[in-house]
């Protein structure tokens, strides 16, 4: 598995919009993943970036006074800073305007046609500027109004369009892709949304749409310029770019394509299980691994929206109450794949019981010992008892557990696992009460201690890539150097060394407790 290639991709985030609690979830999901596979010693490549083209955006600009570009690069730079606040962990952040992008999609293009999958027809039918896609009349709701809405739950509006188009092929693959989906059982996740994509396809699908002509803002058809390429095909085709594509001998594209995994909202599930393999099969270009859809995040209950005023953002939420517990919450509240809600509750109720009486107790109570009765050296073990062994295997032997979580995106189960070493490491030290053995065992005490400290090294280590910051903190005060933080110390591979000295313990995560930040 060492030194293996991962490559991990967020979607690109439309630059109509500023960056919102959606956005910086599925970004932390992938940086979660991506310090994951990198400290297993994986050769991680971690894509995110902007999605800069189409009507949407046109629209946006128009609206704001100003050209698409000046739009594009005013909030991708908001989407590029927001990724370095966070302190995302990504490699590359590509932009669609960008050459190397244009000549990549024009590429992919030229490939369609020259296999007979793209040809020139005449589009009529619904599309939804706001999802940038298009619907057959039966897929469509009604609104209050009477106004067709589309099926996406985004509330929408469809307009007619009838322009001349170039098609792609869609209806000749449906057969191609039902095979796939079987050979390949761990493209789409979770499984429920697995199933819902193959109902869909074998519903029949319909040529698509993959040229308009009554706007500018895009990427230019090769040799037909009227025509500007549908924004999706555009867009998906990002994930190519990245590691050099068209030029399938550039390291980048021998190393990381196919993609390990293709991060996205249930909402754009489709184009990344349905559109997106059938062009790169149509195009001779091996599909991707593993595409996960996740879920969609509501405020206090309700729908997050503009309109009802009651966007998330990101800054404001770090602000209040810290980075590593946002990723925290974020990552263990909601079983991954499905939705959940965000509440102040529920997020100090996180913040405090798992990391503040949790881990950070853990550490803080067992540095403090040992800094006060161990003359803040690593104490020296004696010989272990079974207890003792029992913790120290656990923890070591956590990392096997989380791999399994890990490569099933179940972030939620990798947290429970390591917060259920944590509670066995509480039950030990009550049950050995090291403070008490200070009396009347000091030899005891002492293995007590180093035994504590050893697991609190194995969750740290664990824990750097959910809550980078504090993970960090509890290594650099258990005197771990910089260069022995990768899973290959875990376990006996690696044990505190006794006798080494040790700063005095600060506190890593401060309970959340003010009442005016509620
Ligand atoms: N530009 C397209 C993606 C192209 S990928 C080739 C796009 N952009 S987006 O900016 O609208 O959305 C990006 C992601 O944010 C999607 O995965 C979407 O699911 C996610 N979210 C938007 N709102 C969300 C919540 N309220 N909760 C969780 N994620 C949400 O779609």
């Amino acid at each position: 598995m060492a030194g293996e290639p991962y490559y991990l991709t967020t979607p690109i985030y439309y630059v109509n919009d500023v960056p919102h609690i959606g956005h910086a979830y599925t970004t932390l999901a992938c940086d979660a993943l991506a310090r994951f596979m990198r400290l297993d010693g994986r050769d991680v490549f971690f894509l995110t970036g902007t999605d800069e083209h189409g009507q949407k955006v046109e629209q946006a600009a128009a609206a704001a006074g100003i050209t698409p570009q000046a739009l594009a690069d005013k909030n991708s730079a908001r989407f590029r800073d927001l990724a370095r606040d966070m302190g995302y962990s990504n490699d590359d952040f590509i932009r669609t305007t960008a050459d190397r992008h244009i000549r990549a999609v024009q590429q992919l293009w030229r490939e369609l046609v020259k296999r007979g999958e793209i040809y020139l027809g005449k589009y009529s039918g619904w599309y939804s500027v706001r999802d940038e896609a298009f619907f057959a009349e039966k897929e469509l709701i009604k609104g209050p109004n009477g106004k067709l809405l589309a099926p996406t739950g985004t509330g929408a509006e469809v307009e007619w369009v009838e322009e001349p188009s170039y098609f792609f092929r869609l209806s000749a693959w449906g057969d191609r892709l039902l095979k796939f989906y079987d050979d390949n059982p761990g493209f789409i996740a979770p499984e429920s949304r697995r199933n819902e994509v193959i109902s869909f396809v074998k519903g029949g699908l319909q040529d698509l749409s993959v040229s308009r002509t009554t706007f500018s803002w895009g990427v230019p058809v090769p040799d037909d310029p009227a025509h500007i390429m549908y924004v999706w095909i555009d867009a998906l085709t990002n994930y190519l770019t990245a590691t050099g594509y068209p030029d399938e001998t550039s390291d980048g594209y021998r190393k990381y394509w196919p993609a390990d995994l293709h991060m996205v909202g249930k909402d754009i599930l489709r184009f990344h299980a349905v559109y997106w393999p059938a062009f790169l099969m149509g195009a001779g270009v091996a599909p991707p691994k593993r595409v996960f859809a996740h879920g969609w995040w509501t405020n206090e209950g309700q729908k997050i929206s503009k309109s009802l005023g009651n966007v998330i953002d990101p800054y404001d939420l770090v602000a209040k109450y810290g980075r590593d517990q946002v990723r925290y919450f974020m990552l263990r509240e909601v079983p991954f794949g499905n939705d959940g809600d965000f509440s102040h509750a529920a997020m100090v109720q996180r913040a405090n019981g798992d990391l503040a009486n949790g881990i950070g107790n853990l550490a803080q109570r067992t540095l403090t010992l040992i800094q006060k009765n161990c003359d803040a050296k690593v104490p020296a073990p004696d010989a272990l008892n079974d207890s003792d062994k029992a913790l120290l295997a656990r923890a070591g032997m956590l990392i096997d557990e989380l791999r399994g979580h890990m490569t099933a995106q179940e972030f939620h189960k990798a947290l429970q696992a390591v917060l259920a070493v944590v509670s066995e490491a509480d039950g030990y030290i009550d049950a050995n009460a090291p403070w008490a053995l200070r009396k009347t065992d000091s030899v005891r005490m002492a293995t007590v201690l180093f035994v504590l400290a050893e697991t609190i090294r194995n969750v740290a280590l664990v824990m750097q890539p959910f809550t980078p910051e504090a993970a960090g903190k509890i290594l650099d005060q258990l005197a771990i150097d910089e260069g022995a933080r990768d899973f290959n110390q875990l376990g006996e591979a690696r044990r505190l060394v006794p006798g080494t000295a040790l700063p005095a313990p600060k506190g890593v995560f401060p309970r959340i407790d003010d009442p005016a930040k509620a």
